[in-house]
């Protein structure tokens, strides 16, 4: 059994009965957070790419927990610059992890740090923990690929960025699920910043329609798996 819990855009925490993962934790800033980033302890940070509200909190949480920020080879090098312990990956790469199997795929985004440096390419991950494969689609574009990534990858939860302006939108996003055909689909990557307020139930209406599971959860909520 494991545990998912909702931080709010596109943050995440994953717990086992040995290990807990954070996916992108931005919390400080995110005016949606309900946890301080002195709050998660994580063992392991995931981080898709390396803008501000993806990379968040990351450094802190790595260095208070004594954690370890699986990511990109250009944000390992910087995270590993201040002080954080990380395990480098790339695009194409997967890695088994005491947790379970981490896979990057690419995504259609930029990755620059909220400095302008250079953080790589941007990625998603497929995260295989107590036997199901979740995939986070980090900030991305629809791409065609996204079959293959199903395909190759039977996804049991696949959490899809739906605000559109920085990413896909709703209905790219319902043809993002029926590229990857998961057991389970919900949305992320919304009502944060004004420019992404789109509403999540048209998302769920129209995935419900083409006959896929799909659930919203709200911020604090915790889905078991
Ligand atoms: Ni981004
Ligand atoms: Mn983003």
């Amino acid at each position: 059994m494991a545990e998912l819990t909702y931080l709010s855009h596109s943050s995440w925490l994953i717990k086992t009965n040995d290990y807990t993962i954070a996916i992108d934790p931005f919390l400080e800033g995110n005016p949606l957070a309900q946890l301080k980033p002195s709050d998660v302890k994580a063992d392991f940070i995931i981080v898709t790419h390396a803008h501000g509200d993806h990379l968040g909190d990351s450094i802190p949480i790595a260095k208070q927990s004594g954690g370890t920020i699986i990511t990109n080879f250009e944000i390992a090098n910087y995270c590993s610059a201040k002080g954080a312990n990380v395990h480098p990956m790339h695009i194409g790469g997967a890695h088994e992890f005491p947790f379970g199997k981490v896979k990057l795929t690419p995504a259609w985004h930029g990755s620059s740090f909220p400095d302008g440096s250079y953080g790589g390419t941007p990625a998603g991950v497929l995260v295989t923990v107590a036997g199901k494969t979740i995939y986070h689609t980090g900030d991305t574009g629809l791409f065609l690929d996204m079959q293959l990534i199903g395909q190759l990858h039977p996804v049991d939860i696949f959490l899809v960025n739906i605000g559109d302006n920085f990413t896909m939108g709703i209905d790219d996003a319902v043809k993002a699920v029926e590229f990857v055909k998961p057991k389970l689909t919900i949305p992320m990557h919304y009502k944060t910043f004004d420019v992404i307020d789109v509403d999540p139930q048209e998302f769920v209406n129209k995935v419900q329609k083409k006959g896929y599971g799909v659930k919203l959860m709200q911020i604090g909520e915790s889905y078991r798996f």
